[in-house]
């Protein structure tokens, strides 16, 4: 037992501020962020992006994609102004490519109609394309200051922990939700949203959580009770189905490959792939030419956000006045593999024996 433990205050008293003064001293550096203490204005712009690029993927794995987005397309202007795949190609292996495409539409809205300027508003903010309930209420706080109620699975997880609430997620989030509003101060609501974020992010880790150096270890119900680590509970999630489909690599005796930019709708839509089948339970061969095929030995494994997806990846070598059905060639030097899906790169990697 810590000496703090027997006078702590009441149950919510002073956690916002203890929150912010933890911030204060260990805010994480990061590119996107004012650090506390520091006057200047943050970047709206920058906060959206950012806020963006964040959802579903961790700070380690945004970092320098917001580097290279805003070294060349420093304003939302800039980024408006891009070529669609030229914005896919950057966004290549970050994931969840519907963002991207919103990401865009929603620069081009702010161009457009706001005369680049981001709205200041939770509400006018909410109508922009690809901005939720949880990016607008981020903005508002964090580039606005406004006093808005930011949930993502770190506040999620750190507000069922304070209050030891046991009832399992999604279930459970009005509840949580309710108990971050209750938290949320009027002042300085964005560095407080940012030091939630923080402290689920360093100190109320999913797996053993370090609550001997917690800001929130007096009043956290769930550390008195030793719950922590069970918490935030979770309904089981349904099984997800595999799929299968074939890719094919093709290339040209110049070295250059054919590839197919897929329909803005659907998974990957937008993004630079391989002409290939649909993914099914048992898929259609679609070769894109009449030619001889090999398979490589190994199969490209990946998974969605709703399935298993298992492609065997056939390949072949065209003549260099080949006509295929779908796609067109892209030159050896024009080619970057890092303008490939994930899935698609793996298929790739697999080819160099990587
Ligand atoms: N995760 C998502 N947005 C964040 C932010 N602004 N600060 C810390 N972690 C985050």
């Amino acid at each position: 037992m810590r000496d703090d433990e027997t006078t702590a205050p009441g149950p919510t008293a002073g956690i916002a501020d203890s929150l912010l003064d933890w911030y204060d001293r260990h805010a994480r550096v990061l590119p996107w962020r004012v650090p506390p203490g520091d006057t200047r204005a943050p970047d709206p712009y920058r906060v959206w992006l950012s806020e963006v690029m964040l959802q579903q993927t961790t700070v380690a794995a945004v970092k320098d994609y917001f580097h290279r987005f805003t070294e060349r397309w420093p304003t939302v202007s800039d980024l408006a102004a891009a070529e669609d795949g030229a914005v896919m190609g950057e966004w290549a292996g970050l994931g969840y490519y519907a963002r991207a495409r919103n990401l865009l539409k929603c620069a081009r809205v702010v161009t457009a109609d706001h005369g680049g300027r981001f709205p200041d508003t939770h509400d006018a903010l909410l109508s922009l394309p690809g901005i939720g309930p949880y990016t607008a209420a981020a903005i508002s706080a964090i580039a606005f200051g406004r006093p808005e109620t930011v949930m993502d699975g770190n506040v999620e997880r750190v507000m069922a922990r304070l209050y030891d609430i046991h009832a399992p997620l999604p279930g459970a989030k009005p509840e949580l939700r309710a108990h971050a509003a209750a938290l949320t101060p009027g002042e300085r609501p964005g560095d407080y949203a940012q030091a939630v974020m923080d402290l689920g992010a360093t100190i109320c880790t999913p797996k053993s959580p370090a609550c001997g150096i917690c800001p929130v270890y007096a009043p956290c119900a769930a550390r008195r009770k030793g719950t922590a680590n069970l918490l935030p509970r979770k309904s089981p999630k349904k099984a997800k189905p595999t799929r299968y489909g074939i890719i094919y690599l093709v290339r040209r005796t110049d070295g250059a490959w054919l590839l197919e930019r897929r329909p803005d709708k659907g998974l990957l839509g937008g993004m630079l792939g391989w002409p290939g089948s649909d993914w099914a339970a048992t898929p259609a061969e679609t070769p894109p030419l009449d030619a001889e095929w090999d398979t490589l030995p190994a199969q490209v494994r990946h998974t969605f956000t709703h399935f298993h997806l298992i492609l065997t990846v056939r390949t072949t070598v065209a003549a260099i006045d080949a006509r295929p059905a779908t796609g067109s060639f892209v030159t050896s030097a024009d080619f970057r593999p890092s303008d490939l899906p994930t899935v698609m790169r793996k298929a790739f990697d697999l080819w160099r024996g990587a």
